[in-house]
């Protein structure tokens, strides 16, 4: 071997480490895949050729090497503890004034981190390099776990020491992962595969993370974020905070949610923040960890045989539950569609009774093989309707019933219709009560007429009584019709009538989307506007212009048309009119840009922005020919990151979305 040859073998090794850190620490690619790829594929050729070459941290050892026939355990140097358990803000009031007690303090700061629903690892580096990675285990001894640790991307082989100097030895800890995602991805490929399921994200991790067959592990998207120590030699930290930030400093991932030198009451809103963003993180948390920060007060508190006294996990109350499905209902919906809903035992999830949770359409029924009578998963997310996970099939007594969607619509009794290429099942009478409710519930809501204090009990009690048959109808009901209804009070009924009234005036997107075209949401709505000065434009559009407008698709065009073309509809939309509503259209004459760059583009709107609202900034992107969406998925062209942007950011993070700071977005908007 040349002296050329070991030269770009080491400037390969560099070079891809380097990569491997803007992609996946730091979330910034500086070269493309395909590009890395070669360079990898490079390094590959070259080390096989010369083994010697081959040294530990190379990026070629990410891609696993030949399996053990078992692990080697090894003793932590020192033990990783586990955390005792807060249940309430009690429980955490009461660790806060035990350490006040025993430190003498009046005041302490937290750091107050997520915990990360994983498996916990320890990475010993020596002079910078990756040596050993070992799991928990009993807390004393764990499993060598090194080469499967060397294929996630986050881990760094080698430690950075371009702005601060690296300890000879650095055990650090954290926890290894797997994004929901790449959970469901898994489970999908082993569905296929007919391989068994993992039950949550965790187990798959542990499960990838056990495999004797490091190239196994490789071909699993784990993912791992630091938070502790275990020896450090030459080195000293005065706080957690620091700590934190010298593990970035050192090319670690650090998880980004993390709030540094905090009080107690602030830890306490973080909790409920965590809570919040909790359903759409992109990886599973269990609740929030709460660590005294200054080391010097951890040293004097000191810990019990299996936790320390200056940190506690305060857990998130349970969001699965099992209960037994009693019956399976079918609710009509606004277009006809017949949804399946499981009628449970109540139960708790997460602090809210839980009786009922959508079971989708017949596909998914059958998918998960649901029965009545089952007992079943149930998760609840946030503020996100209760489903089921699973079924317990090892728990069946053999009285579960099949379930099958009924022919015939339960509300209006005409016959049902199963679309092709459709998972749902469809009542197509459009005089149906439950289309009519939903569609009156619809128009009246805050994205169409807006109108206040027309909730879903009211709008069923004025089609119950034959009030009003279609959304038409609302603005002719009167006051006198009103009153006699059960519940309804002289000033309440009068201010529906006033509210009704202050709707008359609306903008020609609210009106298209209160209308409840199929496939016609928010966004199609201001499409339509934009391309079509008046309503009545619109109406005489044919399907094939409809369909030209920048970002209208195929089955939402066929449904526009179709809908206007309906004798039944025009007549409903010219009784809105002669009653008196004034459409307005607020989007005409906005350009229509063809050659922006971000024309076509779907991008989502998070965080605050200074130089604008979100609501401008969306108008803005509107008018430019982009779609606005409001979550982020692999389809999201760009993220616009304000300030404070939050799980949208970290979601955006993970699925390797662009992320543009406000600069570089007013930048682009403006060009
Ligand atoms: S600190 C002595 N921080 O929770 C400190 N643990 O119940 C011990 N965990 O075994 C750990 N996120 O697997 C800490 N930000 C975090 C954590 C965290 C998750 C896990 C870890 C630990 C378990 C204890």
């Amino acid at each position: 071997m040349d002296d050329k040859t070991q030269k770009r073998v080491r400037q390969l090794q560099k070079e891809l480490n380097e990569h491997n850190y803007y992609y996946h620490v730091l979330d910034d690619p500086k070269i493309s895949d395909a590009e890395f790829d070669r360079l990898l594929q490079e390094l590959k050729g070259l080390e096989e050729k010369y083994p010697a070459l081959a040294t530990p941290d190379s990026p070629t050892r990410r891609i696993g090497a030949p399996p053990l026939s078992a692990f080697e355990q090894a003793e932590h140097t020192i033990p990783m503890l586990s955390l005792d358990n807060a249940f309430s803000d009690q429980d955490i009031l009461d660790f806060d004034a035990r350490i006040r007690k025993n430190t003498d303090r009046d005041v302490i700061w937290y750091t107050a981190e997520p915990k990360l629903d994983g498996v916990a690892v320890e990475l010993r580096y020596e002079n910078g390099v990756l040596v050993r990675a070992t799991t928990r285990g009993d807390g004393f001894v764990g499993e060598v776990v090194t080469r499967n640790v060397r294929t996630i991307r986050s881990v760094p082989l080698h430690v950075r020491d371009d702005a601060l100097s690296v300890p000879q030895v650095l055990e650090v800890r954290g926890e290894v992962f797997i994004s929901q995602k790449a959970f469901m991805e898994l489970n999908r490929r082993r569905l296929a595969e007919n391989t068994a399921m993992f039950a949550n994200p965790r187990n798959a991790a542990a499960g990838s993370l056990r495999q004797l067959d490091s190239s196994v592990t490789a071909s699993r998207p784990l993912d791992m974020f630091i938070y502790g120590r275990g020896q450090v030699d030459g080195m000293g930290f005065d706080t957690q905070s620091g700590f934190l930030d010298a593990l970035a400093a050192w090319g670690f991932r650090v998880n980004p949610l993390v709030k540094k030198q905090i009080s107690i009451t602030d830890a306490l809103a973080f909790y409920r923040h965590l809570g919040e963003l909790r359903p759409d993180l992109p990886y599973e948390i269990d609740g929030m960890v709460i660590k005294v920060d200054q080391v010097a007060l951890q040293q004097s508190l000191g810990e019990k045989i299996k936790s320390p006294r200056w940190a506690i996990a305060y857990k998130f109350a349970a969001i699965q539950e099992v209960t037994r499905i009693n019956k399976i209902l079918v609710q009509v919906g606004r277009t006809g569609t017949l949804t399946p809903v499981a009628v449970l035992e109540p139960v708790q999830v997460g602090g809210v009774t839980v009786s009922r949770a959508t079971l989708h359409n017949m596909d998914e029924i059958q998918r998960k093989d649901i029965r009545i009578g089952d007992r079943a998963l149930i998760t609840r997310a946030g503020d996100v309707i209760p489903k089921v996970i699973k079924v317990m099939v090892s728990e069946r007594t053999g009285q579960e019933q099949i379930f099958e969607m009924p022919a015939h619509c339960p509300v209006c009794g005409s016959q049902v219709q199963r679309l092709e290429d459709e998972a749902a099942v469809k009542c197509i009478n459009a005089a149906c009560q439950a289309q009519r409710k939903e569609r009156i519930r619809h128009f009246v809501s805050k994205k169409g007429f807006d109108i206040d204090g027309l909730g879903k009990k009211l709008v069923d009690q004025l089609v119950d009584e034959g009030l009003l048959t279609s959304y038409a109808d609302l603005f002719f009901l009167k006051k006198e019709q009103l009153t006699p209804l059960d519940r309804m009070a002289e000033k309440s009924a009068q201010n529906l009538v006033t509210a009704i009234d202050k709707a008359r005036q609306i903008p020609l997107h609210r009106f298209i989307f209160a209308l409840g075209i199929d496939h016609t949401g928010e966004n199609a709505a201001r499409l339509l506007a934009k391309a079509f000065d008046t309503l009545d434009d619109l109406m005489a559009a044919k399907e094939s212009e409809i369909e030209q407008i920048h970002g209208m698709g195929t089955i939402t065009a066929k449904a526009i048309a179709a809908f206007f073309a309906s004798p039944e509809n025009q007549a409903l939309i010219k009784k809105i009119r002669d009653s008196g509503v004034v459409i307005t259209n607020t989007m005409a004459g906005t350009p229509k840009e063809k050659n922006h760059v971000f024309s076509g583009k779907t991008l989502v709107l998070t965080g605050t922005l200074t130089a604008m609202t979100r609501s401008e900034a969306k108008k803005n992107l509107l008018a430019a020919g982009a779609k606005v969406t409001g979550s982020v998925s692999a389809r999201t062209d760009y993220l616009v990151a304000g300030k404070e942007a939050g799980s949208k950011l970290a979601k955006a993070r993970t699925l390797n979305v662009p992320v543009l700071d406000e600069d570089r977005f007013m930048e682009m908007l403006g060009s």
